[in-house]
Formats: structure tokens, sequence, C-alpha cells
């Protein structure tokens, strides 16, 4: 924890002068930022699981308490306005004790809505951040999530502090052993819901605790994009297995796919030969870089790659001009990651966010930022049987594949390798495979 405190230390100055900076350009007193409330099931007394504020988690991995609030202006030192209600329904956390305490003022609520005796007095001269604008309304707020706010945060977010990369590495640390024992749950025999609960128990996370729901999938599920049901019933013939799994560590997600092929097949090839363009396409990462032309040239390297093993018949420029990469791997090649998995500012390309697009061709692209040293992007390449898609592909296209080998391959699914990576100024240090993920 000691290495961590100190960077923590750091990583509060770096935030505070980012505060401090906008604050003074849009002339406002502070930022309150407000880490959540609970959303109510409809007709129901139950709550949803609670997220909280990806721009309260920021400051401090508190990622489990409601109706508590963040007062900053840079210049100050934080207020935490830390909800401890009297409440016999339920668990309340005790008063933090631990490495970031000492960075706050902590005040103490113990009723919800009475927040407003220790906000500032003049709330007009400070800014709203968080999701209840009904809440923010009523205590009076003029102004509620600036765009020119959001916009600078966001852009500087993808910017990681030296805290914030070593929190992305620990949480790359403890995914990867789960995923090691949900490698072995597979080639147990274990079912999709089983091999789920001995990743969790593996990591010791609940469903709610890991950042985004797993995709554990067998066989042909492993073609569905964002396949979340869990089979409880093992397949009777198992042929592959696709997980796309993380792991939360103070608030900061790792988002790690792996492709496993039962026995050796051509689909086992497939698997070592996208492994190898995966890292051939990290290994195009430095500052500088375009995020869109590594989706691009993922696309030239996928159509040599069904080239080489017979899939497409007709040369490689034909194969991406007929979008049959796209049909085969049709989402984007990944995202900036952080506090959120998908994190905010892959479109930013300034402070004063102007937005520059995914291009026409690549509609889901996630990043077309510019590489820049202590950003944490996914680089996620895929390949994929999906009938619907390659169904749409026009008859010179479909005249150029091999649908002998598409039957083949269909039973296995998919293909997706996805690894975390950090850019420095002089390298490139890809998190998952350095925490022990090698294949
Ligand atoms: N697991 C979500 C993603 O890979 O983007
Ligand atoms: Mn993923
Ligand atoms: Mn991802």
């Amino acid at each position: 924890m000691d290495q961590l405190a100190h960077l923590y230390h750091d990583h509060i100055s770096e935030l505070n002068r980012r505060v401090a900076d906008v604050c003074q350009r849009e002339n406002i007193a502070g930022l309150i930022i407000h880490s959540g409330q609970y959303h109510r099931q409809f007709l129901d007394d139950m709550d949803y699981p609670f997220k909280v504020n990806p721009h309260f988690k920021a400051w401090l991995p508190l990622l489990d308490n409601p109706n508590s609030w963040l007062v900053v202006n840079g210049q100050d030192k934080p207020t935490l306005i830390y909800y401890r209600p009297e409440d016999f329904w339920h668990k309340v956390n005790d008063v933090p004790q631990t490495f970031w305490t000492e960075h706050f003022d902590i005040k103490l609520l113990t009723k919800a809505d009475r927040v407003a005796e220790l906000l500032p007095k003049q709330i007009t001269d400070w800014a709203y951040i968080g999701e209840h604008l009904d809440v923010a309304d009523v205590l009076g707020f003029s102004s509620r999530n600036p765009d020119a706010v959001l916009n600078y945060l966001h852009y500087h977010r993808a910017d990681k502090t030296q805290y914030e990369l070593e929190c992305l590495r620990r949480a790359n640390q403890i995914a990867v052993k789960g995923h090691l024992a949900a490698k072995q749950a597979f080639y147990n025999g274990a079912s999709e819901f089983e091999i789920q609960q001995q990743y969790l128990s593996e990591i010791g996370q609940g469903e709610n605790e890991v950042p985004y729901g797993n995709i554990i999938a067998l066989n042909q599920n492993a073609a569905i994009l964002h396949y979340t049901a869990l089979e409880h019933q093992s397949p009777d013939s198992r042929y592959s297995f696709l997980i796309d799994a993380g792991a939360n560590y103070h608030g900061y997600a790792a988002d790690i796919t792996r492709t496993y092929a039962f026995g050796k097949s051509r689909f086992y090839e497939l698997i070592v030969a996208m492994d190898k363009l995966q890292l051939e396409i990290i290994d195009m990462m430095k500052p500088g870089v375009k995020y869109v032309d590594l989706h691009v040239e993922t696309h030239v390297k996928l159509a040599q790659l069904l080239n080489e093993f017979g899939i497409t018949t007709g040369s490689v420029e034909s194969a991406l001009d007929l979008g049959i990469t796209k049909a085969i791997f049709p989402h984007g090649l990944g995202h900036m990651l952080g506090l959120q998995v998908h994190d905010m500012g892959g479109f930013a390309h300034d402070e004063r966010g102007t937005h520059i697009a995914a291009p026409e061709e690549h509609p889901f692209l996630r990043c077309t930022r510019m590489l820049a040293a202590n950003q944490v992007l996914t680089i996620e390449p895929g390949l994929y049987v999906i009938d619907s898609l390659l169904n749409k592909l026009s008859d010179a296209a479909k005249a150029s594949i091999n649908w002998q080998l598409i039957d083949e391959l269909r039973p296995y699914g998919g293909i997706r390798i996805e690894d975390n990576v950090i850019v420095h100024h002089d390298r490139n240090e890809n998190m998952t495979r350095e925490q022990g993920l090698v294949d």
C-alpha cells in the first residue's frame, strides 16, 4: 500500500491542478461532485446495484457510498461529505481511515436531505457534477455538468497519473488470475455458468463488483458479440471458449479477452495467427500514431490472414473493398480504459472537446484519438462467423469466400484476443501479458 499511497499524493495534486485550471477558465468557484443515489426498481422496494459517478471515484476509491459529495476547487484541501446514516436495516460503512483519508477534510452527513448545511453557501457559484439533476435543482445549482468542464476533464482523463497506471496494473493482475482459472475450468469440462463462478471466486469479486458483465461463451455462442447469458448445461461437444472478463481495482477496470480451442484444429491455428496479428498491432502503438490507423491496419492484416487460411480466395484488396473483413470483424479495435471500461475522451481532440467521429466505414470504433504517453487502451481484434453479416455481403463478396471453411468454423463461433496496454514514451507496457496471461 505504501507505494500506492505515495503515488496517490501526486494523483490528487494533478486532479487539483486540473480543477483549478478549468474553474479559473470557466469562472466558477469549484466543483461539487455527487457520488450518486440508489435507483429504485419499478414497482418494487428494492434498488438496483449502486454504480458510483466516475468523476467521484476519480478522486478516491470509495465505490459504495451513495449520497456522498466532494467539494473541490483546486486550491483548498478537498472536502469529502461522507454519508453515514443511522440505519439498522442496512450496513453502514465505517468512517474511512486509510491511505487517502488524510487528503480530505471529512464531514459526516447523517441525513441525505440535509446536505445543503454542509455545502458552500454561494451554491450558484459552483458547478454540480453528477447524475441527479433534480437534486441539483433542489439545492439551487444553476450550473450542472457544464459541457466545458466535462470536456476538459474527459480530455485529460486519457493522460493517466502514475497512481492510475498502478491501479490498472493491479486490476490486470487480478483479472489474469481469473482468466487462468477459467481456462482450466474450460478444459475440465465446466459449463458457462460454472466457469463464471470459478472466475469470480478466483478474483474475489461479485457480479456487481466486476466492471462489466463477463462474456463466457462456449462454442457457437462465441460469435455473439455481447453474449451475457450463461448456460448451466455443459454442451455435448466442446469446441471453443471465448472469455471477455475484467476486474476492478480501486474503481479502475481491466478488460481482457482470450479464446481457446479444445484440441488441435484449424480453429486452433487461427487463434495462433490472431494472437500474432494482435501483437503486431500492439507493436505499432506509440505516441503520435492515430488509433484509427491501427484499426485500418488490423483490417489489412486480417484480409491477409483470411487469404493465407484460404477462407477468402480473391486478393487482399478485394477482401477489403468488398467488405468481407468488416463482416468477419465488425467491431472496433478497442478503446480507452480506466475508471470506465469504455473510458471517456476517446473522441476528444482537445480540451474543449472537439469531437472527431469514427470514420463512416468504421462506425463502431470507440477511439479516434492520437496516441500519447500515459494513455491506456485495449487492443482487441476479432474474427467471427456471424451469418447475418455474411448473408448481407454482395454476390461478388460471397463468390470469393470458401463456404466449406466457414461451415467448418461455424461451431467454434469466433475469436477475440484483448490486452490492456500502456503507451509510454519509449515502449509499450502490455499489462495483461506482463501479469502472466501470455497466450
Ligand atoms: N468487454 C467490453 C469490451 O471489450 O469492450
Ligand atoms: Mn472486453
Ligand atoms: Mn474492450
